[in-house]
């Protein structure tokens, strides 16, 4: 496992980055499909976490049946604390606990890399899909961001996520295995500016970057050293840092 979300499931939704709103995806999906806008999709967000994209989709399509998985309790306590009209699921995606052709939409938003048996879980996927379903996954890349500070200061964190994220290419060729013939990927690269100053204060708070936990506590420490060391050269603290974060979204359709 590489990261057990029990020990900061609690603290998880402090991060402002982790509001959402309703899934443009499924509200393109549905565009399509007014038919099943009408009656209500069958919507599943597999890898749900705290639930923070089924509860902002629930308003914005009543009939629509949620459910959300996760494997860990604290995860989907947090869930449950937010909605009850939404069905918060313990499992894991690469085992769903579903009947096939159960969903019509299905999502997977910055979890897969967490998943040991990624190619069982994209087949997983597929299975519990109707014909014409869509799935969408979306997370960050690596892959394309060596230029990362984050990876310059902590390089255990740039092993360990080459080790835990497929590349685009890898996913895509997955799904098309799985039985998915449509596959379509866009990714979009978000600038970063930030002094050295601000990105330490950043990396000091450990609990808000999993990639920070994934490494070994004398990783970490060594990484602030280098980061100490930086900051205390006269000028160090201001100089900036231009670096990017790239978001992978990748669509594959169902026949
Ligand atoms: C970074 S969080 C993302 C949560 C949510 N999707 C979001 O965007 O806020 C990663 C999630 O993946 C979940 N996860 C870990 N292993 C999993 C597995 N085998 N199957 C499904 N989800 C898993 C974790 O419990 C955690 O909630």
């Amino acid at each position: 496992m590489r990261l057990d979300y029990d020990r900061i499931a609690e603290g998880y939704d402090a991060q402002p980055y982790r509001n959402k709103s309703a899934d443009p995806d499924l509200a393109e999906f549905l565009r399509a499909r007014p038919d099943l806008g009408l009656k209500g999709p069958s919507v599943l967000d597999a890898g749900c976490g705290t639930g923070n994209q089924l509860v902002a989709n629930r308003p914005c399509w009543p009939h629509a049946r949620f459910a959300g998985l996760d494997p860990f309790r604290g995860m989907l306590r947090s869930a449950l604390s937010k909605s009850r009209d939404i069905a918060w699921i313990r499992g894991d995606g690469a085992d769903l606990p579903f009947h096939s052709a159960t969903f019509d939409f299905a999502i997977n938003q910055f979890s897969f890399h967490h998943v040991m048996r990624k190619r069982r879980m994209l087949g997983e996927i597929r299975r519990v899909l109707r014909p014409g379903g869509r799935f969408v996954m979306s997370n960050i890349d690596p892959w394309a961001m060596a230029d990362s500070p984050l990876y310059a200061y902590f390089p255990e964190a740039l092993e360990a996520d080459r080790r835990d994220f497929m590349k685009p290419a890898a996913i895509e060729e997955g799904l098309r295995e799985a039985g998915f013939p449509d596959v379509v990927s866009s990714s979009a690269r978000l600038p970063v500016v930030q002094t050295l100053r601000q990105f330490a204060g950043a990396v000091r708070e450990r609990a808000s970057c999993s990639q920070l936990l994934t490494i070994s506590d004398e990783a970490y420490q060594a990484g602030l050293r280098r980061l100490g060391g930086d900051l205390s050269r006269p000028g160090g603290a201001e100089g900036k840092l231009e670096s990017a974060v790239v978001l992978i979204r990748i669509r594959a359709d169902a026949r």
